[in-house]
């Protein structure tokens, strides 16, 4: 099967230039003007720019949490990734307490196999690594599981202390993998949060009100200054606010290997979103919480001077009538996590390209070529260029939409509400390739169930 896409804008994320695509079987094979060669089919991409697919290095598909599931799995989470113009995820996989990572690890292939519509790879969370242990992450890396998430929040469930935290990034560092980190301090916080329920604060905006970005700014901290000493590097992950952005800024500026990303949410949506007398505020319970809105304009300064390499979505949906209402007495046990594994590509390019804050390469590299580095897939995703998977989308820069659950080219997702509903935003993924095959077109899905494979990632590529 071969592919022509024709006239279209290539831009990765250092060129921009007017080219023919020529893709047999799953790989680019040729790139060139007026290229005269014979496909199976041909696109014509005049109008519109083709990227590579993005690379969202941070979602919960199908996710065990707070009392209940993530409401997307693998079929229909990656499936509304790809309408968004995502073509490769890598998700969490869990390791249950006192059990091996690699079973975890096996539970997380069985989740995903004959699911997936799109590639995918996994990170592993772990949640004790006594040193009995330790050979198992090894043995993830030879899997292809290169990078490790670990949690100083949710004390009692995925938290671990900071014994933990230097035992297996010191282990990390000896293998050459990667150290992710959900940066807040848990244990103060949930002192916060028993002061606030005795006070009878039960609505949702005390999920917010309990966790001040000093904790998450701490929590940088901390981590940081133990991946230092274990000699490995770190990655903070949904980095939410200038005060953690801060410390992350200060560690780089010394030398420190510490890459970090944020995501839509905290770009686009902020503390205002729980000021609802009803339980309507539950949509937007997650971790770290919305803050303040001058808190974004620093977040696209960390982006645009790359203090934060990389906008990931945490997508980790929970439905708003069967799900998120588990809380409904107490904020505490509100499900944490909202979706956008879908509006991720159209929001940043609206945000960023169209409003003016980062160049189209510079979105390029924040939605898909910077993941790909950080977490051993370039060149193969993350770019076109000879040679790497056949993963693109051709983009309409000036096509708007808005973003609600009733406008079938915005929501997929297999979610009650869309977090962002009623944005409107002017760029639009209109055809989606995975590996050499279209999966989206004029909004129909042509994928299939399990058309995804498990990427084995490679060793942290180092600073880039
Ligand atoms: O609220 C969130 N972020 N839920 C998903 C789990 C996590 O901490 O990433
Ligand atoms: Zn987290
Ligand atoms: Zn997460």
């Amino acid at each position: 099967m071969s592919l022509l896409i024709r006239n279209g804008r290539v831009v990765t994320a250092v060129d921009d230039y007017h080219a023919d695509i020529f893709v047999e079987d799953e790989t680019v094979s040729l790139i060139g003007l007026d290229l005269d060669v014979e496909a199976d089919r041909t696109i014509d991409a005049a109008g519109r720019l083709v990227i590579p697919g993005g690379v969202d290095p941070h979602t919960h598909m199908d996710m065990p949490f707070g009392g209940t599931t993530s409401a997307d799995d693998f079929e229909t989470g990656t499936r509304a990734a790809a309408f968004g113009g995502t073509t490769t995820i890598v998700d969490f996989a869990i390791q249950t307490k006192g059990h091996s990572t690699l079973e975890g690890l096996e539970t997380w292939h069985e989740k995903a196999a004959g699911k997936a519509g799109i590639d995918y790879g996994f990170h592993m969370i772990v949640t004790d690594m006594e040193d009995d242990r330790l050979w198992e992450m090894r043995r993830l890396a030879d899997e292809g599981v290169t990078s490790y998430k670990m949690f100083m929040a949710y004390p009692g469930v995925l938290y671990v202390d900071d014994g933990t935290l230097f035992r297996a990034m010191r282990k990390a560092g000896e293998d050459g993998t990667l150290v992710c980190m959900h940066a807040e301090n848990g244990i103060v916080i949930d002192e916060i949060v028993k002061i606030a329920l005795a006070e009878g604060k039960t609505a949702p905006k005390y999920h917010a009100l309990t966790r001040p970005t000093r904790m998450e700014a701490e929590g940088v901290h901390r981590s940081i200054a133990i991946a230092e000493v274990a000699g490995v590097p770190v990655y903070i992950v949904h980095l939410s606010c200038a005060d953690a952005l801060e410390q992350v800024t200060l560690a780089r500026d010394r030398g420190a290997q510490v890459f970090a990303e944020t995501c839509p949410q905290y770009l686009f949506l902020d503390l205002s979103h729980y000021d609802h007398d009803d339980f309507e505020g539950a949509k937007y319970v997650m971790t770290p919480p919305l803050r303040e809105k001058w808190n974004q304009e620093h977040l696209w300064r960390g982006l645009g001077f790359g203090d934060l390499q990389s906008i990931s979505t945490d997508h980790c949906p929970f439905c708003f009538k069967d799900q998120k209402v588990l809380g409904v007495d107490d904020f505490s046990k509100i499900p944490n996590g909202g979706p956008g594994v879908e509006n991720r590509m159209s929001l940043v390019y609206n945000g960023g390209v169209v409003g003016g804050r980062l160049s189209v390469n510079k979105f390029v590299e924040l939605t898909s070529t910077a993941a790909s580095k950080l977490f051993g897939l370039f060149p193969k995703k993350g770019t076109i260029a000879v040679g790497s998977d056949a993963d693109i989308v051709v983009f309409n820069p000036d096509r708007r939409e808005t973003i609600s659950i009733d406008n079938p080219h915005t929501h997929h997702m297999n979610v009650d509400y869309n977090a962002y509903e009623g944005t409107e935003v002017q760029g639009v993924s209109e055809i989606v390739i995975s590996r050499g095959r279209v999966v989206v077109e004029d909004n129909v899905w042509h994928g299939r169930a399990g058309g995804g494979n498990f990427l084995k990632r490679g060793l942290f590529g180092g600073p880039f």
